[in-house]
């Protein structure tokens, strides 16, 4: 086998044979057989080298110099197009302590079946040995990792999601703590074989977390969350359970700063379900005048308590991977200005030029393109040229929108919290929680139609608590009572939390609020409450704008609309209430009292009414 990215020894600097890390190293090859293994250090003469050997594989396809500098479209294989949650688990000990959201399987077993799949998996590759840290290298609030994957693919995207190469081998070797996480694609080649440009196992996918020994081991699957470890993976499940027992959050949840016109800055985070607009929040060009929003983070957020008794927030990733249909000058300019150059595309569509296209990038789609699955396309195809769930990894780095202290390893102080689902119908544009409970609470009971970020029927309604359904590495009952347990450290100065909608629809199925980057006004309203201002209404559900308070000056919004915005249909929160006594029940004793409280409290609220 041959060793690269390392001494002579075969050991990267500073690194002998006894070390946790090349132990590790060597066991995981011994079981998957690879023919290589390369030490990544993350330098730009690695990169540069991966991505021609992913262009002479066919995986990758070098897109215009001129147009797209240093860039690179990919299309997978049909069959590996999304987070698979089925094929999800979480293994831990107990089942109660995965709970009903995720899928359970015993540790003992999974270990078996793993190593069943494993065992000879990446015969014929390279296995490349990823040091990545999540958050600045050296941040309180970060954590380290080390990828193992047979994926080149995997390499390149992870250097743009994360701080990987030698500065977090170097801190990996300074604590000693890292989490392991094993990839592979699970398509070994024998002699002889031909590789394809989008290895997989189209059949078998396991993307498993053992969360009382903050592992991962991932098998099957090339794509997005399902490969690139430190994001859903790490960032999220891993990162859960560990910051239950440490006493902080990990969370699926952007990072704003905003600055008012004059001069006052507020953070805030916001969770949202996937393919639910938290990229475009997190770049948003305001159009109330004045004001202004920078980015720290699209997707993830690590929040501890700082000696200030404030939640201090980092992003801890280094890129965005944002879903690329719908993202246009219109939507979403930060963005596309972020994706001027450097970036990797997956599934988008490819246009005569070389260029990348989706729908939504420009008004009208090009007269031909070569569409995600490689087949001539045009406008009168009839199908879609990308794919629902196309993506763009791109360096967060080259957002104009950056905020200047989105690295600062001290992360941010939070000031409100919002969360939110797309919901039709019932839920209003924005309310704010009477206080950190009952914040709690509108986070257990957010709801959401499902998109295309994940396998699944796109449009179902399923409760998506704090838009971490998918992503909680234990039992999504334990998590709200991490979050009530938060809510009483002494002497902690709380965020605010909201719950919008920005997604309600009239009789006739059109969005009532313009959104984008209209939702600055709502943002507005935030940053007025957080500064003490009293524009709010109390009404059972929680604490509405109080009339005039939304600043719609501009705004292309009838006042029968806004009105319908905030309408509270006492017959549908009946029923709403009803589902999630449903959606509750399904986690029996385990689910808060002061949960069980506030339901009943939503309840008296409209049986008084
Ligand atoms: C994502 C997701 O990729 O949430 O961010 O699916
Ligand atoms: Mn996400």
């Amino acid at each position: 086998m041959t060793i690269t990215g390392a001494t002579a020894e075969g050991l990267p600097l500073n690194l002998d044979v006894e070390h946790r890390v090349v132990r590790w190293v060597s066991e995981v090859a011994a079981l998957t057989t690879p023919d290589a293994v390369h030490w990544v250090d993350g330098s730009a003469e690695e990169n540069e080298r991966l991505c021609q050997l992913l262009v002479a594989h066919g995986t990758f396809i070098h897109l215009n110099e001129d147009l797209r500098p240093n860039s690179y479209l990919a299309r997978s294989d049909p069959s590996d197009v999304a987070r698979v949650e089925d094929r999800t688990f979480i293994c831990s000990e107990k089942e109660e302590d995965a709970g009903p959201t995720n899928n359970w399987r015993a540790p003992a077993e999974m270990r078996e079946t793993l190593k069943g799949l494993f065992r000879g998996s990446m015969r014929g590759r390279t296995m490349y040995v990823i040091p990545f840290s999540m958050g600045p290298v050296g941040s309180p609030i970060g954590r380290l990792g080390l990828e193992i994957t047979d994926s080149a693919y995997v390499v390149v995207n992870m250097r743009i999601m994360t701080r990987m190469g030698s500065a977090a081998l170097d801190e990996i070797i300074r604590t000693g703590e890292f989490v392991p996480a094993v990839h592979s694609v699970g398509k070994p080649l024998a002699p002889g074989d031909k590789d394809v440009a989008w290895p997989c196992d189209p059949d078998m996918k396991y993307i498993v977390h053992f969360p009382e020994s903050r592992e991962i081991w991932s098998y099957g699957s090339g794509y997005g969350g399902n490969a690139l470890l430190g994001k859903k993976c790490f960032a999220l499940r891993i990162a859960s359970a560990i910051a239950r027992d440490e006493g902080w959050l990990a969370e699926h949840m952007l990072i704003i700063k905003v600055t008012s016109p004059s001069g006052e800055v507020k953070h805030m985070a916001g969770a949202f379900p996937s393919a639910c607009g938290k990229t475009n929040l997190a770049m948003l060009e305001p159009t109330l005048p004045d004001w202004r929003v920078e980015t720290i983070g699209d997707d993830i957020c690590w929040m501890k308590f700082g000696s200030d008794g404030r939640l201090h927030a980092i992003n801890p990733e280094a890129g965005f991977f944002g879903v690329a249909p719908g993202t246009g000058m219109l939507t979403n300019a930060n963005a596309i200005r972020t994706l001027y150059a450097n970036c990797i595309y997956t599934n988008c569509a490819l246009t005569d030029e070389g260029d990348v296209w989706w729908e939504g990038l420009t008004k009208e789609a090009p007269a031909h393109l070569i569409d995600w699955t490689g087949q001539d396309w045009t406008p009168e195809s009839g199908r879609v040229a990308a794919h629902a769930n196309a993506r763009f990894t791109a360096p967060a780095a080259q957002d104009p929108a950056i905020s200047a202290d989105w690295e600062d390893p001290a992360g941010v102080a939070i000031d409100a919290i919002m969360l939110g689902g797309r919901r039709a119908t019932t839920v209003p544009l924005v309310r704010e929680g009477f206080n950190w409970e009952h914040g709690v609470f509108l986070g257990s009971i957010m709801s959401s139609e499902m998109t295309a970020a994940a396998v699944g029927t796109v449009g179902k309604l399923r409760f998506d608590p704090f838009a971490m359904v998918p992503f909680c590495g234990y039992n999504m009952a334990d998590y709200w009572g991490h979050w009530l347990q938060i809510g009483q450290k002494a002497g902690a100065q709380l965020p605010r939390i909201y719950l919008v909608n920005w997604f309600r629809k009239d009789e006739s199925g059109r969005f009532m609020w313009p959104g984008y980057a209209d939702n600055s006004r709502v943002i507005e309203w935030i940053f007025g409450r957080c500064s003490g201002e009293d524009d709010a209404v109390e009404t059972p559900i929680g604490l509405l704008p109080a009339p005039g308070a939304l600043d719609t000056s501009g705004v292309d919004v009838t006042a029968a609309d806004l009105a319908a915005l905030f309408a509270i249909d006492p017959a549908a929160w009946v029923a709403e209430a009803d589902a999630i006594e449903e959606h509750y029940a399904r986690f029996g004793s385990k689910l808060p009292p002061a949960l069980i409280r506030q339901l009943a409290d939503l309840k008296d609220g409209f049986a008084r009414a």
